[in-house]
């Protein structure tokens, strides 16, 4: 009777909220979900993988528009080369299964990060899922690949300092819509809200500039444990937060 209740007050608070344009997630506790059962951490990194797959169908299926997923940070290459290797298996195997199985799927899907660090495998695969699915309608699903807030930074001053050297571009005319422009995330509304599991109170070089007023949401579950219900749970704390943006 008390879950039954839970369920319906559940339900009905998702429907009756606003919800957020874009969602951040940072996938992180994979590891500790793994030792907590005694299996190794890539054990911990495929049951993630499935989670993704779940709770990006969610997003989609409940109209959210931008979604995106941090899935290996610069810092992460630091690992050791064995959980390193798993991961970027990890990658190709979703990425084969998206070109091969979503076909009449509605999801665009786009990767942003320094991508010159992957083989030439997994960069084909890149494009390929970005050019089948860039023209459809529906949720826009950015997946964080060798991403970090720094180094997109960096990357942005560099083509605007390129800009100024060849004469296309005045300093005067550098303004915060130019550099959103230079951004991974160009054309996209900055994040809403950003959902950290596993607990840690820390961005981790996550979409640094495009977070400036995002509404964050730590929870306690680790990621491979996070379900439909943890993602509600979130969007109806984000329902009740007062964004002022800085006025009253
Ligand atoms: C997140 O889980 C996955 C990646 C960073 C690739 P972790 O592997 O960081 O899991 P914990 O934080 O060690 O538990
Ligand atoms: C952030 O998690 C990166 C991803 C989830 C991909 P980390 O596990 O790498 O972050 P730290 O080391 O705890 O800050
Ligand atoms: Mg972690």
């Amino acid at each position: 009777m008390a879950l039954f209740k839970k369920k319906q007050v559940q339900e009905l608070s998702i429907e009756d909220i606003q919800l957020p344009e874009h969602i951040g997630i940072i996938m992180d506790g994979n590891g500790r979900w793994a030792k907590k059962r005694g299996l190794p951490r890539s054990a911990g990194h495929t049951a993630g993988a499935q989670t993704f797959r779940k709770i990006a169908r969610y997003c989609s299926d409940i109209g959210i528009k931008y979604l995106t997923v941090y899935a290996f940070s610069t810092e992460n290459w630091r690992r050791p080369s064995d959980e390193v290797d798993a991961l970027m298996r990890l990658f190709k195997d979703y990425l084969q299964e998206a070109i091969r199985d979503f076909k009449d799927d509605s999801i665009v899907l786009k990767f942003i990060g320094d991508r010159s660090a992957f083989s030439p495998e997994l960069l084909s695969l890149m494009n390929e899922n970005e050019e089948e699915s860039c023209d459809r309608d529906g949720m826009v699903l950015n997946i964080a690949m060798n991403y970090g807030g720094r180094a997109e930074l960096v990357t942005a001053i560099r083509e605007m300092a390129n800009e100024v050297k060849d004469g296309s571009l005045s300093p005067e005319d550098i303004s915060e819509e130019l550099v959103s422009q230079h951004l991974y995330t160009k054309g996209q509304p900055d994040p809403d809200l950003i959902i950290r599991p596993s607990g840690e109170n820390r961005t981790s070089n996550f979409l640094l500039w495009q977070s400036a007023y995002a509404e964050y949401v730590i929870m306690d579950v680790l990621w491979p444990d996070f379900t439909k219900e943890d993602l509600n749970q979130a969007l109806i704390e984000f329902a009740k937060r007062n964004r002022r943006f800085g006025g009253v």
